[in-house]
């Protein structure tokens, strides 16, 4: 099984656990990169049976639109039953990092307005400790310097993720070299950097569920 095939599993047991939800006032939260478009592409057969979805990023928005799901701005939708999405990596109590695709700040505020967020990943993703890949910061362009250095004096290693502009007109900076031992701290800290707008630490709310492909199909994990 590919890590592809793995991806089109979870989204389809994802799809499972939703599909109750799916009634003419339903209105689900849906994320991004190639995890979340499986689950996108999944959903064709039932748009016409729920009122939309609210998207993390514009690009899945428009993935949303052209497999028939009406697309609602988060302002008009209220709290989100249900909220769906991948993740870069997700340690033992199901704090992940995201915004491997830039689209980490919107993946936070749908999240935010979710009852229940479904992690939907394969196998690669799983550590014991959340770092080894980098983690991503969305910065307001003029406090990129002050931010790296701010982020070397706790540790890290920022990279400037060049030629990449957010859907809200910011820049990323990934962060190497952490071992995020206290997710929850370090997520504080960091959002209370003067220029950061978020960073890619789901750990103040985290997932609730986490469905992992493996080669022997979709193990549904419980969380320490
Ligand atoms: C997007 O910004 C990210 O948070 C994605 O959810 C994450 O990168 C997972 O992407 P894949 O599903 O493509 O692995």
């Amino acid at each position: 099984m590919t890590a592809d095939e793995m991806k089109q599993a979870v989204a389809l047991a994802a799809l499972e656990l939703v599909k109750p939800m799916l009634d003419k006032d339903a209105i689900i939260g849906i994320g991004t990169g190639s995890t979340a478009n499986h689950f996108i592409d999944a959903l064709k057969p039932y748009a016409g049976d729920f009122a939309g979805a609210v998207a993390s990023s514009d690009a899945s928005a428009e993935r949303l639109r052209a497999v028939g799901v009406d697309v609602v701005e988060l302002n008009s939708a209220g709290t989100l039953p249900v909220y769906v999405d991948g993740a870069d990596e997700f340690d033992p109590h199901f704090n992940l990092i995201k915004g491997g695709g830039a689209a980490l700040t919107r993946e936070k505020i749908v999240a935010a307005a979710s009852q229940t967020f479904i992690c939907i990943v394969d196998g690669s993703k799983q550590v014991g400790v959340l770092g080894e890949f980098p983690l991503p910061i969305e910065v307001i362009p003029m406090a990129r310097s002050l931010v790296a250095r701010e982020l070397v004096k706790l540790g890290g290693d920022p990279v400037y993720r060049e030629g990449v502009v957010t859907d809200n007109g910011n820049v990323i900076l990934d962060v190497h070299n952490l071992s995020i031992v206290d997710p929850k701290g370090l997520e504080a800290k960091i959002n209370n950097l003067p220029g950061v707008v978020c960073n890619g630490l789901f750990a103040l709310r985290g997932a609730d569920q986490v469905l992992m492909g493996t080669p022997n199909g979709v193990e549904s994990l419980i969380a320490k």
